[in-house]
């Protein structure tokens, strides 16, 4: 309900939540009511009768506005699903091969229900990958699931309401299973194949229904399943897929299909004591995109361009004679001779023969008319993908499709300004952030796929300016929860199969623990996850300071691909040391925890003095060697003093002067260095840097093509350069503060109250940010007038904003005629501000 009436807030509100919705309009059959409480929160944890599992609830919301009139809400509702691991009814059930065998399994029952259907759920969850049919048609639209996690600490199980796939009479189930991480077949330099869990993949099924006389019954995997192998003759979520469609069985998944052929299954244990719901958004082929250009070679190769960088999948059409074998290269990039080029993003492959080729389908007509294929339990990062026939085909634009697929998070920001090259930078920076979004943030979707710690918090702020991605990251601080050590360590990349627990995994990287939970307090105004994860932010800065020395610590990995100079690492790692004590005692003082907090504060002073007292020439205002990431970082994770933030932040801006107007930082740097210039004064600078278009920088890229944020800022590089990087994507989330500034307001954290303080930069005569938060629209959004600037800014419903507009000079503020102080607290509403 939108209430865009200026002042909008709400006086009251009350939930009663039912499990009759006709009760509930009645108010009878109540299992929580909150009763009228007069406050305008919107965080409401339910509070009533414990919730039972496979059970709908009704909640009605009411609302009470600014004046005290009640305002007209909907009824909504939400389900419960296993909730325990002892409602489970079905036994894990696999076919009989080992983790060496290729071809992906089918699984298969028919039954038939004993009455009249009211309603159907179907609960699977699975170690490795599924894909669930019911009477022959797929169930869902999700892709890979479930998500990825410690496959031998935590399960995932995904539900569904499937009551239109069934009916009376006979019915078939039918799944197939991919490897997926859990038993992963190609080999890298990342151990995948060395997993402590892997194994043949598995799943446990329970298809619930409820009858029209309100009795159920569960159809579940068991020992009465069959099983078969697929065409699917290899699958690896790293490298490719194989299909080989002589092998298809017509009809495998419906409930006339002859099985007699057919094998029994392996009853198996559950992998972990740990199988919970999969909370969050799915991964699903979210865009098609049609092929741009089609270049033949000769009628069995050819190469298609989509024309931008994806991550995902393609779909072929083809007609062939029976036995053809077609190969497709998905690649970034293109040898000048116009055939693909993995060599940037192949190095870290060890294939042991030619039979796993990366990046690279296979697939083997049957030659009856037209086939498709697309890879179920794989995806990759590519531009271009190159068709090789063993024997001659005719392929058109039409005969291909890319699918960019990721976890399909609701985009909430917007950017558009009077600089496309500011647009397509913001475009391009969204589009690695959901190349690597995959239930968990990825490094890159080619080369590694691996969720690189430093990666994931680096992008977060860019990734919740612009999508509603809390889901993905509650799941994936369980994943940290998971691999945390007693002692406190955590792994480089998470999940692991075992790797990165080396000298490296330092606090630069593996300080999502704290920064992410953290961030999504600031965005959503939700604590929950900071709770959760409270006890290991704990151990883990108590780990960083029992082996820390005088509160500095050399653990990390320091300022990751710069572009020439380097930063000091005992002084990058000990910010981030910092940064970690500064959240956790912020979090013990939210929480109510006095001792903590007191002890958390105090080390965070300490480990602030120490940098400064080691790092700091206060006469001079450098830190370090003075380089623009060491300046940087001081001013964002606030190091510097007050009395000398200014002279710092001066010191940074001539630093940018006499780099030639360049950026010269590394991931550290590069998380810093626009936010410590428009913080400070110098916002001109920090945009200049934004939108330069020459080397080093980040729209060298965008002028050369770039349609995704690169690796490296050397085009040119020999190594970390992979096309498809997040981990220098800061500067999506600085537009929204830079320039558009719109901030949170750490205490009013979830933009109850916006800090809105906009830089009407040099260069530029229109920008515009809107952000979706928890109390709905933000608008900021400024252009040069003839005499100055007019400023629009919308504030939703139930929240406020502190607005501080830039003057320069002799420039006045108005608003509705009226001239106004440049500093004011407004409420919700929309105002258009004019500056002459
Ligand atoms: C990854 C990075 C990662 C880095 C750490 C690289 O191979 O692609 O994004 O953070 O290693 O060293």
């Amino acid at each position: 309900m939108l209430d865009n009436r200026k002042g909008a807030f709400q006086q009251a509100y009350r939930i009663l939540v039912g499990t009759d919705s006709i009760q509930l309009i009645n108010k009878t059959g109540i299992v929580w009511d909150s009763g009228k409480v007069l406050n305008s929160n919107s965080l409401i944890t339910y509070n009533g009768a414990a919730l039972r599992p496979f059970t709908k609830y009704y909640w009605q919301l009411a609302l009470w506005d600014k004046d005290g009139k009640p305002l007209q809400t909907t009824m909504a509702n939400f389900e419960m699903g296993m909730m325990g691991m002892e409602n489970w009814k079905g036994t894990w059930i696999s076919d009989r091969n080992d983790v060496n065998t290729m071809p992906a399994p089918y699984f298969r029952k028919v039954f038939s229900p004993a009455k009249q259907i009211k309603s159907a759920r179907a609960y699977i969850a699975a170690a490795g990958l599924y894909e669930l049919y019911l009477n022959g048609k797929k169930v869902g639209d999700h892709r890979l699931d479930p998500m990825y996690t410690r496959f031998d600490r935590r399960n995932l199980y995904v539900s569904y309401d499937v009551t239109s796939n069934l009916k009376q009479g006979n019915n078939a189930i039918g799944v197939l299973l991919g490897n997926g991480w859990y038993n992963h077949q190609s080999l890298a330099v990342w151990n995948f194949d060395k997993a402590p869990w892997r194994a043949r993949p598995t799943f446990c099924l329970d298809l619930r229904i409820t009858y029209t006389d309100g009795t159920v019954d569960v159809i579940k995997s068991g020992d009465d399943w069959k099983t078969s192998l697929s065409p699917i003759i290899s699958n690896s979520i790293y490298t490719a897929e194989h299909y080989d469609a002589r092998l298809e069985q017509k009809g495998w998944n419906t409930a006339d299909f002859d099985d007699s052929k057919w094998r029994g299954i392996t009853l198996r244990a559950a992998p972990s004591k740990n199988i919970v719901s999969q909370v969050m958004h799915p991964i699903r082929n979210v865009e098609e995109i049609a092929v741009k250009t089609m270049r033949k070679f000769n009628d069995t190769t050819y190469v298609f361009n989509l024309g931008r960088n994806i991550a995902g999948v393609s779909k072929i059409k083809v007609k062939g004679e029976k036995g053809t074998v077609i190969r497709l290269r998905h690649a970034e990039r293109l040898y000048a001779n116009g055939h693909t080029d993995l060599s940037n993003i192949d190095v870290y492959h060890r294939p042991k023969d030619q039979s796993d080729p990366f990046q690279t389908d296979i697939f083997i007509l049957n030659g009856e008319g037209e086939e498709t294929f697309m890879p179920l339990f794989n995806y990759k990062g590519f531009q271009y993908v190159e068709v090789m026939s063993s024997k001659p085909i005719v392929l058109s634009e039409k005969s291909l499709v890319g699918y960019f697929m990721h976890s399909d998070v609701p985009a909430v920001g917007k950017i558009a300004s009077s600089n496309s090259l500011v647009d397509k930078l913001w475009w391009a920076t969204n589009n690695s952030y959901l190349s690597n979004l995959y239930g968990f943030p990825t490094d890159c979707p080619q080369r590694e796929k691996n969720g690189w710690t430093g990666d994931g918090h680096f992008a977060v702020e860019t990734g919740l300016y612009n999508f509603d991605g809390i889901t993905v990251y509650e799941k994936w601080m369980g994943d940290h929860r998971d691999e945390q050590q007693p002692n406190g360590v955590l792994p480089d990349i998470i999940p692991t199969s075992g790797w990165g627990y080396g000298t490296a995994n330092g606090t630069d990287w593996t300080s999502t623990i704290a920064i992410i939970p953290w961030n999504i307090y600031l965005f959503y105004g939700d604590s929950k996850l900071l709770g959760d994860n409270y006890q290991s932010i704990k151990s883990y800065v108590d780990y960083v300071e029992d082996t820390s020395k005088g509160y500095l610590t050399t653990f990390g990995r320091g300022d990751w691909v710069p572009v020439k100079s380097t930063s000091d690492l005992e002084y990058t790692s000990s910010v981030y040391f910092y940064v970690d004590a500064d959240i956790l005692a912020k979090a013990a003082k939210l929480f109510g925890h006095q001792n903590d907090y007191l002890q958390y504060s105090a080390l965070a002073e300490k480990i602030k003095n120490a940098i400064n007292a080691k790092f700091f020439n206060p006469a001079t205002g450098i830190y370090g060697k003075g380089v623009q990431t060491e300046l940087s970082m001081a001013l964002q994770w606030n190091i510097v003093p007050d009395a000398s933030r200014q002279m710092v932040a001066d010191n940074l801006a001539a630093r940018v002067k006499a780099d030639g107007m360049h950026i010269d930082v590394g991931v550290l740097g590069a998380k810093a260095v626009l936010n410590a210039l428009s913080d400070n004064g110098h916002s001109d600078i920090a945009y200049q840097l934004a939108s330069q278009d020459t080397y080093p920088g980040w729209g060298w890229w965008i002028v050369n093509g770039a349609t995704t944020l690169h690796e490296n800022w050397d085009m040119q590089a020999t190594r970390d350069i992979s096309d498809n990087h997040m981990m220098f994507g800061e500067i999506g989330g600085w537009f929204f503060k830079g320039i558009g500034g719109i901030k949170i307001d750490e205490k009013q954290p979830g933009f109850k109250n916006i800090l809105l303080k906009p830089h009407f930069v040099k260069g530029l005569n229109h920008f515009e940010a809107s952000h979706t938060g928890p109390y709905g629209a933000i608008l900021s959004s400024w252009k040069r007038t003839t005499k100055g600037v007019k400023y629009d800014v919308v504030i939703p419903a139930n929240s406020t904003a502190s607005v501080e507009i830039p003057v320069i000079g002799g420039t006045k503020v108005y608003l509705d005629g009226k001239q106004i102080s440049n500093t004011i607290n407004i409420s919700a509403g929309r105002y258009v501000f004019e500056l002459k």
